[in-house]
């Protein structure tokens, strides 16, 4: 079948045009290599272009702040499950990134002294969580879009090929199972084609989209999860699902925890700023696992807002139009357009929405993808990479703290490229491609369009979406992640019997609706059967089941579950690997009870 499909050659060939898979190209094109960067969409428009309240760095231009308290609140936000050499690796080289990132052109706003505005942002603290600290490196609500913009205008700058509208759908592994490259289709003609590389670095973004009401962009469909999994590559960690507190109610918009970061209140529907009870010190800026299950618990106790006591209040009203307007000029808008609420003179309603996959695919701090092998549980998968959203690090380990997204695209996607740059890929050659390297895609599209009967792909995916809101939400109980795990496998048989009825090439989204939803699978069956089998309460993952007790205090039970899942797609099988609690460094810091 290979003869049919054409083949380019490249050094490197990234998959996803976002801030993590841009700052790595840049690095690569500015050192004189053959870059491919493929994108469903326009670069500027990949999911990075809706963060919104800023990149954590401890630069200390308005708190007193250094990268250990930083690298404590990680450590501690990410309920001990985060490895603590990469933890370590990502705080340090905070401060050195943003300032590369100000020196690129981004359009920071700025303190009266010239230095880059920060804002607090939750579960960043001071002292090691005696106060909050402004650490989010911000440019009003739009960090994201800044960011994106920057880093696309110095990769045009560098001679980066992109490939815009192309949509990768199968990673290439040759008898050594080294990757050699992938197949992709370019959209605008429906024609597959392999570009082979002597690496290939996924940087897709995560899977949000497998949740009914998700503050994602409808691209993240995990792609690159997809494609690592039919290829043998494990999942890491993906019962862990981040719920950002505010997402606007009955929309799934996100509203900025800037917000908070700026002054604004949780209330219940007695007006009452509750999160003082949940969280002393840190009240409405705890981590987002915390302050979304106090938002849960208001509601489920009946003192949530509206008719059906079904949302809580973001209350900015205190604000002021003028800060409002400076700070929170997205928010301000988003209010009008998403709530019909004019934000500086009544509150918003608010409730916690799907936003961030925290596991992905194994990498270590190089950003080289690792899966056990031979009794090593990190051996080293020769020509892959994967940074971003759609790696696990792990940084984020059971929650991620906000603000650490934009950095870890920033620094594992720098730190990916200076890792390819000292390996001279310049002076090596390809490897041979196999004689069958595009038979499993060109198979998948193949079967799409001879098919003459079965489900339509959106029917589908409503489905899987819905089943996954239903059975891992916020709170989560055994038997509803039992019953989800079943439900998912019965919506994996359904995805095999999709049907295309347009069976047009050019520009045919119902073909690509296709190929994502199984993608789309691969994240789900990957988050349900890893979440079923943790039995224990762990940062976002917290099950009734598994409740306080004096010998697991929060359900967290260190001597049977510190420890990251691996999903294996083939036979939807478990396997475990150690936490690495040893910092590069400095101290381990030991688990504790978390409390704010
Ligand atoms: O709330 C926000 O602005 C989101 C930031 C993040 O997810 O890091």
């Amino acid at each position: 079948m290979t003869a049919k499909v054409s083949t380019r050659k490249f050094d490197v060939v990234i998959v996803g045009a976002g801030g993590s898979g841009m700052r790595a190209s840049l690095q690569l094109a500015r050192a004189g290599l053959n870059v491919a960067v493929l994108s469903k969409v326009f670069p500027t428009r990949s999911h990075t272009v809706a963060a919104q309240g800023g990149i954590g760095a401890s630069l200390g231009n308005m708190s007193e702040d250094n990268w250990h308290y930083h690298f404590y609140d990680t450590v501690k936000g990410s309920d001990w499950l985060g490895d603590q050499d990469a933890i370590e690796f990502m705080c340090r080289e905070a401060p050195k990134v943003v300032y590369e990132l100000e020196h690129f052109g981004m359009p920071f706003d700025r303190n009266a002294d010239g230095t880059i505005y920060q804002r607090p942002f939750g579960g960043h603290t001071a002292n090691y969580g005696e106060k909050p600290v402004q650490r989010a490196c911000a440019a009003a609500d739009r960090t994201g879009h800044a960011m994106l913009h920057t880093l696309y205008q110095q990769n045009v700058k560098a001679r980066t090929q992109f490939f815009v509208e192309w949509m990768a759908l199968d990673l290439i592994r040759d008898a050594e199972g080294d990757v050699v490259g992938v197949t992709a289709l370019e959209m605008e003609t429906g024609d597959v084609h392999i570009l082979q590389g002597k690496t290939v670095l996924l940087a897709t973004g995560g899977a949000g989209r497998i949740f009914a009401a998700s503050t994602n962009a409808f691209i993240n469909t995990g792609d690159g999860l997809g494609m690592a999994a039919r290829a043998g590559i494990p999942l890491e960690d993906m019962e862990f699902w981040q719920f950002h507190p505010t997402g606007v109610h009955n929309a799934g918009v996100l509203l900025t925890e800037g917000c908070r970061g700026e002054g604004a209140i949780l209330r219940n529907a007695n007006g009452e700023r509750f999160m003082e009870r949940y969280a002393p010190t840190l009240k409405d800026l705890a981590p987002r696992d915390f302050v979304s299950r106090c938002m849960d618990q208001e509601i489920k106790e009946g003192r949530g807002c509206g008719p059906n006591k079904d949302y809580i209040n973001l209350d900015m009203t205190h604000l002021g139009a003028d800060t409002i307007a400076k700070r929170l000029p997205s928010v301000l808008e988003i209010g009008h357009n998403f709530a019909n609420v004019d934000i500086t003179k009544e509150p918003i309603p608010v409730v916690p929405t799907i936003h961030y996959q925290m596991g992905g695919i194994p990498t270590n701090i190089h950003g080289q993808v690792v899966a056990p092998k031979n009794g090593n549980p990190n051996e080293i998968i020769n020509g892959l990479y994967a940074v971003g959203e759609c790696a696990c690090v792990s940084v984020h380990g059971a929650n991620r703290l906000g603000t650490n997204s934009l950095l870890d695209l920033l620094v594992f996607g720098r730190a990916a490229g200076n890792h390819l740059v000292a390996a001279d890929l310049g002076k090596r050659s390809h490897k041979a491609l196999p004689a069958d390297a595009a038979d499993r895609s060109l198979a998948r599209l193949a079967r799409l369009d001879n098919s003459t009967s079965g489900e339509y792909a959106q029917d589908v995916a409503n489905d899987l979406r819905a089943a996954m809101q239903q059975h891992a939400g916020v709170f989560r109980t055994q038997a509803m992640l039992d019953q989800g795990v079943a439900k998912i496998a019965e919506i994996a048989q359904r995805v095999k019997n999709i049907t295309l009825k347009d069976k047009s090439k050019v520009f045919n989204t119902a073909r690509i609706e296709a190929l994502e939803v199984e993608n789309l699978i691969e994240a789900a069956q990957a988050t349900i059967v890893s979440a079923a089998a943790r039995k224990e309460s762990r940062g976002a993952h917290t099950v009734n089941d598994y409740g306080d007790t004096p010998a697991h205090p929060n359900g967290r039970n260190d001597e049977e579950w510190m420890k990251h899942t691996l999903w294996y797609s083939e036979g939807n099988r478990l396997d475990y690997k150690p936490v690495n609690l040893k910092p590069l460094t400095v101290e381990s810091v030991p688990p504790k009870v978390r409390t704010f």
